[in-house]
């Protein structure tokens, strides 16, 4: 019999799974759970982006597409890019398409990273960055972002983090999974920090489309910040087409080339029939958007006004669809918070934990599920509170 353990790879060996997927797996083995778990938009795609994917598939455009993607996905994601967010990219060599965020993700930190280089993560945040900054022999520093602050990314925090190996910083606003946005001013902070100590800022602007009360600021609209910037993006939450796996990268030429060598190795290109998707949703999706933006509205103003009332202390989410109540005054882990309230109220929340040692006296509740849904959930959550 084969030692597998031997074989395999130690970093992967000491990789935690998911702290999002192992409830996500509780709460799908048992009977009557609601889950507020996952990060997933509810609303099935759009009809007309399906049909683009259909109709691909219907004419034969079948084949593989150039690494890059597309060149009609890249004009439209840059058209969409400077439509929304002023910003203005070319799609001949400064956009990339990839599978998903995720993808981008992984092949930046990649292609950025050498042996013990550090990487500034402000946390709570997003669960994949750390682990793969580590597997690709980076060093995660992480930087705390406080609920006082708005969970924002502040300068005398970063300027604390910063050191000669520091090599990149990786941002999510608006985030998951507190929801924090950041502000043209907020940015402007850092600007002499950035450009100083030669940062590349990756910036993960995955719910851009969802910020509620303010629009949307890329740190990339600083202009002397332009270039340090590499902005991730993708398909999967503004237009509810997650499984379509259609993500990008905007940035510098230099770098969407040596992004694109381990792109054209490791994956090819991205799915051909999902880019024709996404042209469509690029080209004509705003009014989508808008659709679904004004439900995620509803939605959030109503978790957020319920957990305050049922005394789960909420800051109120400026974008994203997630928030992030405090549990500290419970006096439980948010690991024995979310196993407790499984398995009494058969509610699957995600423990703060899961997000980094600062998300620790919190829970993540994601609301993109039905108001009926969120309603119930809210039901179950006041009934455990109570018998505490
Ligand atoms: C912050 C953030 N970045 C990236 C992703 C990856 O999204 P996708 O690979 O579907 O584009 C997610 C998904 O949950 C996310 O929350």
């Amino acid at each position: 019999m084969m030692i597998f353990d031997e074989l395999i790879n130690k970093q992967v060996k000491a990789m935690a799974p998911s702290g999002i997927r192992k409830f996500f797996d509780i709460a799908s083995s048992k009977e009557g759970v609601i889950s507020l778990g996952v990060g997933e938009p509810d609303f099935i795609t759009p009809y007309h982006i399906r049909e683009a994917a259909m109709h691909a598939i219907k004419n034969g455009k079948t084949f593989y597409t150039a690494n890059l993607g597309l060149l009609e996905l890249r004009q439209e994601i840059c058209n969409y890019y400077l439509r929304r967010f002023d910003l203005n990219y070319s799609p001949t060599d400064e956009c990339m398409v990839t599978v998903g965020g995720s993808e981008a993700i992984d092949i930046v930190l990649r292609a950025l990273l050498n042996e013990g280089d550090e990487v500034i993560l402000p946390t709570p945040s997003y669960v994949a960055y750390a682990p793969i900054v580590e597997m690709a022999k980076g060093k995660v520093i992480e930087l705390t972002m406080k609920e006082e602050s708005g969970f924002k990314l502040k300068r005398e925090e970063l300027q604390k983090a910063i050191t000669d190996k520091t090599k990149a910083i990786v941002i999510n606003f608006p985030s998951n999974p507190t929801g924090g946005i950041m502000e043209y001013d907020d940015y402007l902070e850092l600007v002499d920090l950035i450009k100083e100590n030669n940062i590349l800022v990756i910036s993960d602007e995955i719910y851009a489309e969802l910020t509620y009360d303010k629009k949307h600021v890329s740190i990339a609209n600083i202009p002397e910040l332009k270039e340090n910037t590499i902005i991730i993006n993708g398909f999967s939450k503004a237009y509810s087409m997650t499984g379509y796996r259609i993500g990008y990268i905007l940035a510098e030429k230099q770098l969407i080339r040596m992004f694109n060598k381990i792109h054209q190795y490791t994956i090819m290109c991205a799915c051909t029939s999902s880019q024709f998707a996404a042209i469509a949703a690029a080209k004509n999706g705003d009014k989508d958007i808008e659709e679904m933006y004004t439900s995620f509205k509803q939605r959030r103003n109503y978790i957020v006004k319920e957990l305050n009332r049922i005394g789960l202390k909420t800051h109120l989410p400026e974008g994203a669809f997630y928030v992030f109540p405090s549990i500290k005054s419970t006096n439980m882990t948010s690991n024995e918070f979310c196993e407790a309230l499984l398995d009494k109220e058969n509610l699957a929340l995600v423990p703060g934990s899961a997000f980094g040692k600062d998300g620790e006296g919190y829970v993540r509740i994601s609301y993109a599920y039905s108001l009926d849904e969120i309603k119930q959930a809210i039901e179950r959550l006041e009934r455990f509170l109570k018998s505490l």
